[in-house]
């Protein structure tokens, strides 16, 4: 799937060549840092599939994989913030040397949940790389180790990120028009 004339999108954010670009520099960044290691990537499905599997594509120190999968709930007043894991790792993470691998970090509510139960789990070291980085809204602070691209405050969609289950397949990100989010 790669032609832009989609309804519901506005404007390519980043080409598949930008990206592909960006990736292989964090790739490197990431071998260089974990040298001599193994390094597990912890992705959070469904939205970390595509960045992940393009990263460890171009990472040169051993990696393994697990994935895990969550629910979040917006509370009454309609505030996000309540996160679950869904879908647990099929391994445990004692020991390892842990990066886990989110699609984008917005507020920081889901990235501080998983942070706070993965690091109970005894991982050797703990580490966030995600796809993009929507700071402009963040509500609570988290250490974000590696970013492929920081994003205005608009809607995305593409490599992964999805709107209503559809539009992960893209290979680029696009921004959605307003009338669509
Ligand atoms: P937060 O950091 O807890 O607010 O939540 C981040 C999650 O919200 C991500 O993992 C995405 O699933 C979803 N999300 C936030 N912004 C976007 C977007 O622009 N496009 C698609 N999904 C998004
Ligand atoms: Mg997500």
């Amino acid at each position: 799937m790669s032609g832009v004339s989609i309804p519901g999108i506005e404007r390519v954010l980043f080409t598949e060549e930008q990206i592909d670009r960006r990736i292989r520099e964090l790739a490197a960044e990431i071998s260089r840092n974990y040298q001599g290691k193994t390094v597990k990537l912890v992705g959070v499905l469904k939205g970390s599939i595509y960045f992940l599997t393009a990263l460890t594509r171009h990472i040169e120190v051993p990696v393994k994989i697990d994935f895990l999968g969550i629910s979040s709930f917006s509370n009454k007043s309609g505030a996000p913030g309540v996160v679950r894991i869904a879908k647990d790792l099929d391994e445990s993470i004692e020991g390892e040397d842990v990066l886990l691998v989110e699609d984008i970090v917005d507020t920081g509510f889901t990235l501080r949940y998983l942070l706070q139960t993965l690091a109970g789990r005894a991982p050797n070291s703990l580490a966030v790389c995600t796809f993009l980085d929507r700071n402009s809204r963040r509500i609570v602070q988290v250490h974000v180790d590696y970013r492929c691209f920081e994003i205005p405050d608009r809607f995305v969609v593409g490599f992964g990120l999805d709107y209503n289950q559809l539009y992960r397949n893209l290979g680029y990100v696009a921004v959605m028009k307003p009338d669509r989010t």
